[in-house]
């Protein structure tokens, strides 16, 4: 006999479970089925991110961040540390502990909230009476009139060169080395070469990213992309661009990478692991979605519109399946106003206004436009920078690396994007996206009182910046 409910959720990462949560908080009834298991078997709700995405990998950030702390820059404050040792294995032990912890907190959730739990794969078996009918493990069957579709993405491999989790490693395999290579290579420069790569090399890898295209961080300002490439080449994080890679093979305990250089001149990189980070791809697989005839997009997504609908009523899809920056946050963002539309209430996203975060150090985050989209549409605008080099708190912390850079519109001053690197660039931002999302002018910031010193102050004076009246630069 099948169960019932208001909605069905399929999928339990931060998209999944917070749509779940919403649509309990208004009252529907609600299941969650969700597949991903522990290491040790058990369900383990969060889906990449809590499991193997921003969960651990900001736990290895910290850590290694800590450790290059204490190697270089402790000195300078008057510690003296001897024989500073990094054991891999019970970092990676301290981020395991901090996923069960986020899982169990989720488990904790769905309880307090009445969400209905199913561990297992969630799939279509039909439709009838406007209602979908929901496999979970081929064992049991659910029906509901809504359905939320929030199964993620999976890390897509290079031709020929299958992930083994040993030595050719995704996000998973690179978040659980237990110990620290000689030599690590990077197929992809983007977010995760990046923070990988950080933290790799932190502890003492020697680290080769190699990067497809001829341009690095093209999605950033072009100011602050330049600025990134030059921090991370002084952290000795060798980035080749425009590389083209041609075979992968693992011999004799180590992976040779053959590629070909901007110039067409033909090199071989042999390291002792290799981290391919060339973007992902949506998960569909499971769904048995032909069994009614859902809509998926070439790249194996779902067809939705600017609402999360799909072709079929009652079924919506959000988070990484569908498009948009694939992020935790805007995940999140479509599951509350998927599970606010399903209860019968006006919801908005704005994906202009998604902030996107790399926890490199220096740290990078924006919102908004660069200033060469807003070159490239005719938009008069004027920009603000201001240094931290100029700001107390950075120079107290004795991180004074990147700027603060914001872009206001010539004639109105409405702020139209705003880019940091810089320490704690990932919070700062959140007071960029605070002001754009009321429409600010860069004089509204200007004219609030910012604790001092706090790096804080930044944003106040690129404000004050774009009009040519930064008091402190
Ligand atoms: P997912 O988190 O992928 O969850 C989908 C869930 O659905 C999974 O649990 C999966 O097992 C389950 N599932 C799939 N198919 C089925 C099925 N048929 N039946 C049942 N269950 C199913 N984003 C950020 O915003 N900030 C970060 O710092 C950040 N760091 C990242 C670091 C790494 C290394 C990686 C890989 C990603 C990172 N991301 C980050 C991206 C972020 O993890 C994703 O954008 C986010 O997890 C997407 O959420 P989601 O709910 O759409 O899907
Ligand atoms: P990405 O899209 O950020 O970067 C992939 C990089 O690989 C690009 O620079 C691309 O040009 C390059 N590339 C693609 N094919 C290549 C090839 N054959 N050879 C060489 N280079 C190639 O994807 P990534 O790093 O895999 O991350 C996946 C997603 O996870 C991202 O979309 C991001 O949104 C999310 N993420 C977010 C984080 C955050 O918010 N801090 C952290 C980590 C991941």
């Amino acid at each position: 006999m099948s169960q019932s409910f208001d909605v069905i959720v399929i999928g339990a990462g931060p998209g999944g479970y917070i749509a779940a949560i919403r649509a309990a908080q208004l009252g529907l009834k609600v299941a969650c089925i969700d597949e991903w298991k522990n290491a040790e078997g058990q369900p383990a709700p969060g889906g990449t991110c809590t499991n193997v995405g921003c969960i651990p990998s900001k736990a290895l950030l910290q850590s290694s961040e800590y450790f290059e702390h204490a190697a270089l820059h402790f000195a300078e404050h008057g510690i003296a540390l001897d024989n500073l040792e990094i054991d891999a294995a019970r970092m990676v032990e301290r981020k395991a502990a901090i996923v069960r912890q986020t899982n169990e907190g989720i488990l904790f959730l769905f309880k307090k909230n009445k969400v209905a739990f199913f561990p297992g794969r969630g799939a279509f078996v039909k439709a009838a009476g406007g209602a979908y009918e929901i496999s979970v493990d081929g064992t049991e069957t659910l029906t509901a009139p809504n359905i939320i579709i929030a199964t993620g993405s999976r890390p897509r491999a290079l031709p020929g060169a299958p992930f083994d989790e040993e030595y050719i490693l995704s996000n998973e395999g690179a978040l659980n080395m237990q110990e620290v290579p000689e030599t690590l290579g990077i197929i992809g420069s983007g977010v995760i070469g990046l923070e990988l790569g950080s933290v790799w090399r932190r502890l003492g890898a020697q680290v080769d990213i190699l990067e497809g295209l001829p341009v690095f961080l093209g999605a950033a300002d072009e100011q602050i992309a330049k600025e990134a490439k030059k921090a991370f080449e002084k952290q000795e994080l060798n980035i080749v661009l425009g590389a083209k890679v041609g075979s992968v093979e693992v011999q004799d305990g180590a992976v040779r990478v053959a590629y070909e250089d901007a110039a067409g001149e033909a090199h071989s990189l042999v390291v002792d692991k290799l981290i391919v980070s060339i973007g992902r791809v949506p998960n569909t697989e499971g769904l048995n979605a032909d069994a009614v005839g859902l809509a998926l997009g070439e790249r194996g997504d779902i067809v939705v519109d600017a609402e999360c609908r799909t072709n079929l009523p009652g079924v919506w899809a959000i988070g990484d399946v569908v498009r948009g920056p694939m992020l935790a946050h805007k995940a999140e963002e479509e599951g509350v106003a998927v599970a606010e539309r399903i209860a019968g209430r006006h919801a908005h996203v704005d994906l202009a206004l998604i902030p996107s975060v790399i926890y490199t150090s220096p740290e990078i985050a924006w919102v908004g436009k660069t200033e060469q989209q807003l070159k490239a549409e005719n938009i008069p605008y004027r920009a603000g920078t201001f240094p931290f080099m100029a700001n107390g708190r950075a120079r107290a912390m004795g991180d004074t690396t990147g700027l603060v850079k914001i872009l206001a519109h010539e004639k109105t001053d409405e702020i139209l994007g705003v880019h940091i690197i810089g320490a704690m660039a990932g919070e700062l931002i959140a007071e960029a996206c605070t002001a754009m999302a009321f429409r600010a002018s860069s004089e509204d910031i200007a004219l609030i009182c910012h604790a001092h010193p706090s790096l804080s102050e930044s944003l106040r004076e690129a404000a004050l910046a774009v009009d040519g009246r930064a008091l402190n630069f």
